[in-house]
């Protein structure tokens, strides 16, 4: 077996497993998910073979953004827990050697915060409005002197940024996500002051890491031009993360410097604690503007959606790879993911009729897609991602329920959505609850198929929050554990795979061309080959690069294997 260098930090190869905790594990019966069910589950993990779990945010929230808006950065959400429970969770994860990794979210609080509501009762000018982005309303043209927006500039949810701080008041708060996100102010010292402490409060319990959230617009220009105009047609929802004024602005490496900083300060003064910050942006296609939010002084990793929204023919996948690999070779570790909170799940979008198309798989994965879905080849396809992206450089990060082969919801009923995407836009947007139902642990169809234990009063569970299609039980853990061939089968064979294979191999420069509608990488003594064909492709054994070589892996089930042939949509592993 070969053991990452010495020098490696954990985080560079790590397999991290994303919870979302409202949906992981119900301990108390209540419908809702919670840091008790997450330590009862703790042994699966381990035997799924994770390094380390990525929290959804815990903290205190009136959940309009389903913790996306927090009103307190120092303690747990009253339904997962308290922060004891949160230090036995670390506990419990650290005596199995998991890390945790938290999520936090600078870019904006709740309107609950209390400096939030300070800065409502405060008055204009004042340094509880100076942590906001506030700013006095223009004419309205009807008689109000304030009664318009001081800009165009549009919300990521839908509708206008700005809102009136209050009915009367002449002042008005942005917030580029919803009215219910208030945007923070980090040129402003009681901004930075906080999320300092935030960090080395939870450094301070335990946890290892932190997923930085939407990083984009959190630098602004500071007098808040208007946004120039967008080319026709872009859609409402895309407007806000093509204004120049916001998104990727150099005000913003200023921020990510002195997160950095604190890390960095944290970590001399705790010899032996080995930390870490991972950026979310969506920056698909432009490995070098990625870049520059991992240089040394920033964050140490930034999230890499290429592969995740890359369309299913050879020229998307290997224009991915090509991307990413290139900030490899900068010395920046990818950090692959598949699936994760805000996006369909792989296994319905890569399903869907036109995924082979360019542009498709992106278009469906963040808006509502007419195409129809095959179920059995999303599955293949997304089992034959993954056990390409197991191969590849870096760390990946996994979505709860991905290694189930769970597909989106597609039929919610529209009065149990919550998300704010859907809501704000009126259903036009279908929005992300289709990936956020609560998972299914067992396959007998009790209330829940396990995902909720029995509340304290030995009553029946309320009903999850979200409700569970019926076929749920189908895809639980009960039904595939030790089950060759199933979903969470090919996982763990995948990650042990990467262990035994993969990790701490030079990664040959270039994707490999083995064969038309494959895809192949090399990593020393490893070939990997997806056939993104949709028919069997036979190999060259003769070639070269597959010279004495056998396969160790594969995503495709059994029955659909023959000698020297790679299967339609499924992913190979051989080693010499
Ligand atoms: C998170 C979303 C969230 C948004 C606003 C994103 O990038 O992943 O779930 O709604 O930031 O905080
Ligand atoms: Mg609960």
């Amino acid at each position: 077996m070969n053991s990452p260098s010495p020098s490696r930090r954990w985080w560079q190869d790590a397999v991290v497993y994303q919870v979302y905790v409202r949906s992981f594990a119900d301990s108390d019966g209540d419908g809702v998910g919670d840091l008790d069910g997450i330590r009862s589950r703790l042994d699966d993990l381990v035997s799924l073979g994770v390094d380390a779990l990525w929290l959804n945010p815990c903290y205190p929230s009136p959940q309009r953004d389903h913790g996306y808006d927090v009103a307190d950065y120092f303690d747990i959400h009253h339904e997962y827990g308290t922060l004891e429970t949160f230090d036995a969770l670390v506990a419990d994860a650290a005596e199995r050697n998991i890390k945790i990794v938290m999520d936090l979210v600078p870019n904006h609080c709740s309107d609950d915060h209390p400096w939030f509501l300070d800065a409502v009762a405060a008055a204009p000018g004042s340094p509880e409005r100076a942590r906001f982005w506030i700013r006095d309303g223009i004419p309205d043209g009807a008689g109000d002197p304030h009664g318009a927006p001081p800009n165009n500039w549009r919300a990521g949810f839908g509708g206008g940024a700005w809102t009136r701080m209050s009915r009367d008041d002449r002042q008005w708060y942005l917030g580029t996500f919803t009215p219910h996100q208030p945007d923070l102010n980090h040129t402003n010292t009681d901004v930075q002051q906080m999320f300092a402490a935030v960090l080395a409060f939870w450094f301070d319990r335990g946890v290892d890491g932190f997923r930085v959230d939407a990083i984009q617009p959190v630098g602004k220009h500071p007098d808040l031009p208007d946004q120039p105009p967008v080319l026709p047609g872009t859609p409402e929802l895309q407007i806000t993360w093509e204004n120049p004024h916001t998104i990727f602005r150099p005000e913003g490496h200023d921020v990510w410097r002195y997160f950095r900083r604190a890390v960095d300060a944290y970590m001399a003064r705790h010899p032996g604690r080995d930390l870490m910050l991972v950026a979310e942006a969506y920056l698909v296609g432009r490995p070098k503007l990625l870049a520059e939010f991992a240089r040394p002084d920033e964050f140490h990793q930034v999230f890499t959606f290429d592969l995740m929204l890359a369309s299913w023919n050879t020229d998307g996948i290997e224009a991915a790879l090509h991307d990413v690999l290139w900030l490899s070779e900068q010395g920046i570790d990818p950090c692959w993911t598949l699936n994760n909170h805000d996006i369909q799940r792989a296994a319905t979008r890569l399903g869907r009729a036109d995924a082979h198309l360019p542009g498709a798989v992106v278009a469906n994965a963040l808006v509502n897609s007419s195409a129809p879905v095959d179920a059995a080849i999303g599955r293949r396809r997304a089992l034959a991602l993954i056990s390409l992206a197991m191969a590849l450089p870096g760390s990946i990060y996994l979505y709860q329920g991905e290694e189930l082969g769970l597909p989106e919801v597609l039929d919610l009923p529209d009065d149990r959505r919550e998300d704010p995407v859907f809501l704000t836009t009126d259903g036009a947007e279908i929005g992300r609850d289709g990936c956020r139902v609560p998972l299914p642990w067992r396959s007998e169809p009790d209330a829940s198929f396990g995902f909720s234990d029995t509340p304290a009063d030995g009553g029946a569970p309320a009903e999850p929050w979200l409700p569970q299609p019926t076929g749920w039980g189908a895809f639980a853990r009960s039904a595939q554990v030790g089950v060759e061939g199933s979903d969470l089968d090919v996982y763990q064979t995948m990650i042990t795979a990467r262990r035994e294979h993969a990790v701490g191999q030079p990664l040959a420069t270039d994707v490999e061309h083995l064969g038309p509608g494959l895809v192949a990488v090399r990593r020393g003594g490893l070939v990997v080959i997806a056939n993104v064909s949709g028919e069997p492709v036979a190999l060259d054994m003769g070639h070269p690069t597959l010279a004495g070589a056998g396969p160790v892996a594969s995503s495709a089930p059994t029955e659909m294997h023959t000698p020297g042939v790679i299967p339609p949509d499924s992913t190979i592993w051989f080693a010499t």
